[in-house]
């Protein structure tokens, strides 16, 4: 018997988002801002994109049976992570559907109130075939021994909130510029409500918004641009981060006053926030501005959007301290649990050109064992945020991703175990009430902006076939998980 057991009924799951995953063999989904931004041809010459494309994904649309089975047979798994692509489900506007929108004395949305009426009215805009297609693949998961965990933003957004083409170019002249606008916080409520009203009979678990800083980070802060919309500017990266905490917080009412149904323990809905929490560090800690930097890079990237969601508390100057003027507690709507995705430790060093910290920092090269991203190999840092996130918020945890990129398959057994070593010793030496662990990602799938030369999967995907071949770890994933405990002795 092992002595590094996991809690009993703890999840197992892989994850996956819909844009990455889907498409591949049948119908695409084109009507969102991501679809727009990987086939723009500027993007593809200035290099912001790689120039693939979702349509040769692995095709789980088609082919989720088998994945869920897989996932349960070959994995052991009792859970897994996936997301409704929005588009899908709103191809046309529901901006003129009904609603009434409470706004503090800022202008900020402070409430989204549907009725029953409103409701049909989104029923009518629909893809219904879209919401009957997610309720098989639903289905399918539950049938399958595999409690789903529904992200409802995993970063596509329709082309009718977010034009990011038209903004990358013109800003000002845009019409539709996604998390600038408020507007688009009104329209993720009524799709979070339709989705609770029309799935909640399937799904518990929710997760509002996956990593609100990397959707502003890469969208806003990057000189690269690789997200839409490839914009440069600290202040718009800040306001992305805002509307997208308060983004969280609309969701999580909507879905909590529109799933009634429970359908397990965690019923009827047990809605999370997923933040990406990496560990970061100066790369040189005797250089009091490489510290600064990493200190502010630590508090804007793994902090701010945290402190909005539980606090209330939205640093618009990124100053590190609250004003009482950027204090919003009425904004804080709820969270029942924290989402971590966590992959590796950063080391920051200051570029000493001054001006704007926040375009003042750069990431140094990771030392010891890397990636293929470059990224450092850090389990211990899993440890370190997933006890931070519980000390400081108070809440449940999930690891809703972890995994590593790694064409070659050198590196993901021991990457798998040696994050799992740290997890467990935070529950157990730490008591930090972890519920489930994701890795990612199920099969290797459409790596945003670097498509297809990263593969993070359990499974390689030939990208003719679809077929799906194990990687190593699966192995070891399959005891870890069947068993509910890491081997006595280190796989
Ligand atoms: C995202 C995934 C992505 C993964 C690896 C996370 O930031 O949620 O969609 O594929 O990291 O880069």
């Amino acid at each position: 018997m092992s002595d590094r057991v996991f809690p009993e009924g703890f999840l197992w799951g892989a994850a996956i988002s819909s844009f990455q995953a889907e498409m591949g063999l049948g119908k695409p989904s084109d009507g969102t801002d991501w679809w727009a931004w990987v086939h723009d041809q500027t993007n593809i010459d200035v290099k912001r994109v790689s120039g693939d494309t979702p349509l040769n994904g692995p095709g789980f649309w088609e082919l989720y049976d088998e994945d869920m089975r897989r996932a349960k047979e070959e994995l052991g798994c009792n859970s897994v992570r996936l997301s409704i692509d929005w588009g899908r489900i709103f191809p046309e506007p529901t901006t003129l559907v009904e609603a009434k929108v409470s706004k503090d004395h800022l202008g900020n949305v402070v409430d989204v109130e549907l009725d029953r009426k409103a409701l049909g009215r989104l029923k009518g805009l629909a893809d219904m075939d879209a919401v009957r297609h997610y309720r098989e693949i639903l289905a399918s998961a539950r049938s399958h021994g595999l409690t789903p965990m529904a992200t409802l933003y995993h970063w596509p957004i329709p082309l009718w909130l977010h034009d990011p083409i038209a903004c990358r170019d013109n800003l000002d002249e845009a019409e539709h510029r996604g998390w600038l606008d408020q507007g688009t916080i009104v329209e993720f409520a009524k799709y979070s409500a339709f989705i609770a009203d029309q799935m909640g009979d399937l799904i518990d678990l929710y997760a509002t918004v996956n990593e609100a800083r990397i959707v502003a980070e890469h969208g806003y802060l990057t000189e690269r641009g690789e997200f839409p919309p490839g914009l440069n500017d600290p202040s718009l990266f800040v306001r992305c981060m805002k509307h997208l905490s308060m983004a969280h917080g609309v969701a999580y009412q909507q879905v909590k006053r529109w799933d009634k149904e429970k359908t397990s323990p965690l019923g009827p809905a047990t809605v999370g926030v997923v933040a990406v929490l990496q560990a970061f560090e100066p790369d040189d800690p005797k250089k009091p501005e490489d510290a600064a930097a990493s200190r502010l890079v630590e508090y804007m990237f793994n902090e701010w959007n945290l402190n909005a969601v539980f606090h209330g508390d939205y640093d618009m100057n990124a100053d590190m301290v609250i004003q009482p003027a950027e204090q919003h507690p009425w904004l804080v709507k709820g969270c029942d649990y924290i989402g971590v995705n966590y992959y590796t430790k950063w080391r920051v060093k200051s570029k000493g050109r001054g001006g704007d910290p926040l375009l003042d920092f750069e990431f140094a090269p990771g030392r010891g064992q890397l990636s293929d991203y470059g990224w450092e190999t850090y389990p211990w840092g899993l440890r370190k945020v997933v006890d931070w996130a519980y000390r400081r918020y108070r809440r449940p945890i999930y690891v809703t991703e972890n995994g590593v990129a790694d064409a070659e398959d050198r590196l993901r057994t021991r990457y798998l175990t040696g994050h799992l070593e740290e997890l467990q010793k935070a529950i157990e030496q730490d008591q930090v009430p972890v519920k489930g662990y994701y890795h990612w990602t199920l099969t290797d799938s459409f790596e945003w902006s670097d498509g297809y030369k990263i593969h993070f999967g359990l499974y390689r995907v030939d990208p003719e076939t679809k077929e799906r071949t194990p990687t190593k770890a699966i192995q070891a994933f399959k005891m870890i998980a069947s068993t509910n405990s890491l081997p006595s002795k280190n796989l």
